[in-house]
This record gives structure tokens, C-alpha cells and sequence, in this order.
């Protein structure tokens, strides 16, 4: 085994920031990219204020309603580590993207506001770093203001969850009175100062400890024996720390701090990197797939067309599972069945991209993607190599989608072919109802806004789309369906995929249940027949 291999992942860390929009996920990743000498301002607030006026750039529309509608890919060194950053959108309407997203990391951090306590999107996401049994951290924000006491969040953690947290420090105060935070390893308490600034640089820290004389001018006789109250109470009824309940997700690490103030940031951040799991490997179908193999490997969670509005791309985001990634190199593209050659690579900088020379197991690359890939692909050197696990969630939301204008019908269905390949949106035929305009399938329905603004601003077609009563599609199995005498319940329809395969969409729970129960010689599945390789889950509830 090569020391060169061992030693790039044995420095690698990648993770994924979770939480209810407004947490302070985008304060936080500045503040992470800070301290990891990415940029050198970090001004949430001038960014914010600067994306609510911007038009000019690409996916105005997320600028717009200030919520980030795609997941962005960020790498940056931090004291000897190669952090990787998978941004995911925040709203839930792109959970289906989160999810994928999730697929390509090693650990969590969910992000809560003291004041909100879980939220029911970080439930959601929580369900889904269950599933993949990932370490989970805890950074509870915004200390600076009055929020939650810490022992009610963490019996929030536990009743609402269903997971303990091991507190590694435990906040003085909120709000006005908040004083900093306690390490209980070190037993030093790092002293809250808040700058005029707003967290743009890096805060000067304050390290004291507890039993020195200087605690009298930090905390008053009353703070610190609440302080002392809290540590009795976390040393003798907390749980133990135990790794191996980290490693599997069933003990959280938790933090406090202030992102907004950098407050926490870097002892956060450290610590973090000191626990955070180095890249795992990935089940295939042949197999567990070690990081340390030798040959390159890895798979497609997502991509993303029009990244750049001047350069009429296409990236697909590749995962390393293992090897070593070398630019120009070509590897065996399972499903095509053929080697392809891995074209212009690039890590994501914020928006600007760098190309690379060459990446390790845990690092994201961007391809440039002529068409040939899709999501949950996968790539590897001398040879097929299945992974499982990149989820492909059931629409739930449909319309039928027509050109406003006939004569854009082709931009418009150029539009749709693309991001259906993105994995935005499904598209079925309904060619036994004799009608030529597609159905559109989506998981949340704020995508048929994303979609009617990005074929609008990107192809150039405006689009209408008629909704349609259907809450869930199935693809159907068996020898003997017939679409045409399949059709018309009334509560239900026949339509076919991209690959032609016939589905049913289903005006709700009951329509399908009474097909189900009717028809036992049909098999309906919540994903394609082909797709279904272990790489299917239902979206959580
Ligand atoms: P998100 O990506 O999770 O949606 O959250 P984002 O970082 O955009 O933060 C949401 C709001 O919370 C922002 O305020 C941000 O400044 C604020 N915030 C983030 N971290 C902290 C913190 O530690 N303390 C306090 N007090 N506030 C915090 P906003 O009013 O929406 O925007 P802005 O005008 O401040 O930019």
C-alpha cells in the first residue's frame, strides 16, 4: 500500500453542515472558511446584503428568495487537514439533493439555534444521517442571544431525536450575559469578547482557566457557582464520553457558540477534526470498497448544469472512494460499460472553480459532463465497480409542462432533458392519451418554481404547467401490464419514463393501495426497475 495514499486520507475530513434554514448554516461556513485562511472577510451580513441586491449572476433566483436552491463543494486546509465542505440546501423542497449529498460524506454537523431547539427540517435530515449511520456533531448558535438552557436542549436532543449528547464545552450565560464557554477537557473557559465587527476576522481569543484568580474578573461569584452547579451535574448524571457511540452516531459531540461573533469557531473546529471520522469506504454491489485500494474509484451523487451562465456546462460531482484520482486519467464507467476519459476536473472554491492535478478518497471532484453521466454512477479503475447507496427518492408532486410560446417547444424540451438528467425533476410520456406535452415529477414543489425560472432564464422558454392531482408514482412489474386497459380509475394514470418503462402515478395513498390489493400479479416499485441496485430508499416522513 502506498504511505502517500494512507497519508492523504489519514488528513482528510468530510462533512456535511445540517440544519433548518435561519440556523446559521451560511454564517457558519464563512466563519469555517475563515479560519481555514479561505477568505479573508467573512461578512455574513455584507454577503447577504450583497446577494439580495445582486442580479446579475447566476441563480438569481436563489438570490432572490435568499435560500440556497443548490449544494455547492468546498475544500480547504485547516492545520495540516484537506476539510471537505458538501454545502446542501437548506429548504426543504431540496431535500432530495441533501439526501444525495449526504450519500458522499463521513459525518454531520447539525447546526441549532439556541432559541429554536430542533426544527422540523433538522429532524428530517437527522432521519437520514440515521440511516447512514454517520458520526453526528451538535453546534448549538447564536449564544450571544437569550436562547434555550443548555440541559433543555440536550433533552431536546434525546426526546425529539432519540440521541444523547456528550457536551465537550457548556456555555456561561446567553444572550447580554453570556460569558464564554467552559471546556470541560481542558477545564479552561473561553472568554465571550464580541467585537463591533461582526465576526469578519478572526476573534482574539481568551483563554483562562477556571481555578486561576484571574476567573474573579471574568465571571461574578454567582455565574461561576451556576457554572460549577452545571459541570457537577453534566460529570456525575451526563453520559461518558465513548468513541465508538460517536463513531456510530448514537452520542453526539455538542458545542456552543456564536458564529455570527466567530465565537467557538475554532476550538469547534479543531475538535471537530479531531474526532471526524477519516473517508470511509462504500458498499458495492461486488463488495466493501476500502479507501486504501490502490485503484481509483468512485461515484456520481450529483450534477449540475449551468453553473456558469457563460460557459454552457455541465458538472457531474464524483466522490473518491478510493485510489488516487491523477489528471486526464480514464476509468470504467459501469453502467456505459466503457472506459471514459475523466474530463477537466475541478474543485470548488465558493463560486470559483480551480482545476486539480489530483484527489484522495473523501475529496469531491467536479467533471465536465458532455452527457454521459448520471446520478449514482459509478467509476473506477481496471474494472466495473457498482456502489450502492446514492438514494433516487419517488416524485410526489406532478404537472403537465407546455411552451407558452409553440415555437420555443424546443428550448423548452431541451430545458427538461437537462435537468432531468440533473436529477431536479423526472419527465413521463403519456403516449397512450395520445397527448404530446410531458409530465413533470418533482419530490418538493417549490422545484416547479426553480424549473419554470431556469428553463425561462437558461433556454429561453416560458413555460406553463397545469398541476395534477397525483401524490405518488410506481413503476410497474409483470408480464401482463397493459397501459391502455390499466388506465382510467380515475384516481390514477399510466405514463412512461425516460427509458420507456410504464408507470402508474396515483392520486393518493388509497388509489394505490386498492391497485395494489386488485392486481397482485403487478409489483409496483417506488423506483425504476434498473435503478434499483440497493440504491433505493423512500424519502423519510
Ligand atoms: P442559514 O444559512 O442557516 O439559513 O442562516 P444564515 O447563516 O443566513 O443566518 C440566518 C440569520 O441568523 C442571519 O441574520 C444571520 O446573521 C443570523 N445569525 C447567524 N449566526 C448567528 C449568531 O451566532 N448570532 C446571531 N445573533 N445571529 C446569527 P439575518 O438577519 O437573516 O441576516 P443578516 O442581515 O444578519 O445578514
Amino acid at each position: 500500500m502506498s504511505t502517500e495514499l494512507e497519508r492523504e486520507i489519514a488528513r482528510r475530513r468530510t462533512f456535511a453542515i445540517i440544519s433548518h434554514p435561519d440556523a446559521g448554516k451560511t454564517t457558519l461556513t464563512e466563519k469555517l472558511l475563515l479560519y481555514g485562511g479561505a477568505i479573508h472577510l467573512a461578512g455574513s451580513v455584507k454577503a447577504k446584503r450583497a446577494r439580495r441586491h445582486a442580479t446579475s449572476d447566476w441563480m438569481e433566483l436563489e438570490k432572490e428568495r435568499g435560500i440556497s436552491v443548490t449544494s455547492s463543494v468546498l475544500q480547504f486546509p485547516y492545520r495540516g487537514h484537506a476539510v471537505n465542505l458538501l454545502d446542501t440546501p437548506g429548504h426543504q423542497d431540496f431535500s432530495e439533493d441533501t439526501y444525495r449529498t449526504l450519500a458522499a460524506a463521513d459525518a454531520a454537523v447539525m447546526l441549532i439555534d439556541a432559541a429554536k431547539g430542533v426544527e422540523p427540517q433538522t429532524k428530517k435530515l437527522f432521519k437520514v444521517c440515521r440511516m447512514r449511520g454517520i458520526p453526528i456533531f451538535t453546534f448549538v448558535n447564536k449564544l450571544d442571544r437569550y436562547g434555550r438552557s443548555p440541559l433543555e436542549l440536550m433533552d431536546e436532543l434525546e426526546q425529539v431525536l432519540g440521541i444523547r449528547a456528550y457536551p465537550m464545552n457548556w456555555p456561561i450565560g446567553s444572550g447580554p450575559e453570556f460569558r464564554g464557554v467552559y471546556d470541560r477537557n481542558s477545564k479552561n473557559v473561553h472568554v465571550f469578547t464580541s467585537d463591533e465587527s461582526h465576526g469578519e476576522s478572526e476573534v482574539a481569543e481568551r483563554v483562562v482557566p477556571l481555578d486561576a484568580p484571574e476567573m474573579a474578573s471574568v465571571l461574578t461569584d454567582a455565574e461561576r457557582a451556576k457554572l460549577q452547579e452545571d459541570i457537577d451535574l453534566l460529570d456525575i448524571g451526563g453520559d461518558a464520553f465513548d468513541r465508538s457511540k460517536v463513531d456510530s452516531g448514537q452520542l453526539s459531540p455538542m458545542f456552543f457558540g456564536s458564529a455570527m461573533t466567530n465565537f467557538g469557531v475554532r476550538p469547534f473546529l479543531d475538535a471537530f477534526l479531531e474526532l471526524a471520522p477519516l473517508p470511509a469506504g462504500r458498499k458495492a454491489v461486488t463488495g466493501f470498497v476500502e479507501p486504501t485500494r490502490e485503484a481509483f474509484s468512485g461515484f456520481v451523487f450529483k450534477i449540475q448544469a449551468n453553473m456558469d451562465p457563460s460557459h454552457r456546462d455541465r458538472i457531474a460531482f464524483l466522490r473518491v472512494v478510493s485510489g488516487k484520482y491523477e489528471k486526464g486519467m480514464s476509468a470504467f464507467h459501469s453502467r456505459l460499460g466503457k472506459d471514459v476519459r475523466l474530463a477537466k476536473p475541478s474543485q470548488f472554491m465558493a463560486a470559483e472553480r480551480t482545476a486539480i492535478e489530483d484527489a484522495w478518497p473523501g475529496d469531491v471532484i467536479g467533471l465536465f459532463d458532455p452527457g454521459q453521466y448520471r446520478i449514482g454512477d459509478s467509476l473506477a479503475k481496471g474494472g466495473p465497480l457498482d456502489f450502492e447507496g446514492v438514494p433516487r427518492f419517488s416524485p410526489e408532486h406532478f404537472a403537465v409542462v407546455r411552451a407558452k410560446d409553440p415555437l420555443r417547444r424546443k428550448q423548452m424540451e431541451k430545458g427538461l432533458e437537462q435537468l432531468s438528467e440533473e436529477g431536479t425533476i423526472q419527465i413521463f410520456q403519456q403516449p397512450q392519451m395520445g397527448m404530446k406535452d410531458p409530465i413533470v415529477g418533482v419530490v418538493g414543489a417549490l422545484q416547479f418554481e426553480v424549473l419554470q425560472y431556469r428553463i425561462e432564464h437558461e433556454y429561453g422558454a416560458q413555460i406553463l404547467l397545469d398541476r395534477l392531482p397525483y401524490t405518488h408514482a410506481r413503476w410497474v412489474v409483470g408480464p401482463q401490464f397493459d397501459a391502455k386497459t390499466f388506465d382510467w380509475e380515475g384516481n390514477r394514470q399510466t405514463v412512461q419514463d425516460r427509458d420507456g418503462l410504464p408507470l402508474v402515478l396515483f392520486r393518493d395513498d388509497w388509489a394505490l393501495q386498492h391497485a395494489e390489493d386488485k392486481h397482485p400479479e403487478f409489483t409496483f416499485l417506488s423506483a425504476a426497475p434498473q435503478l434499483r441496485a440497493g440504491a433505493v430508499v423512500a424519502a423519510p416522513a
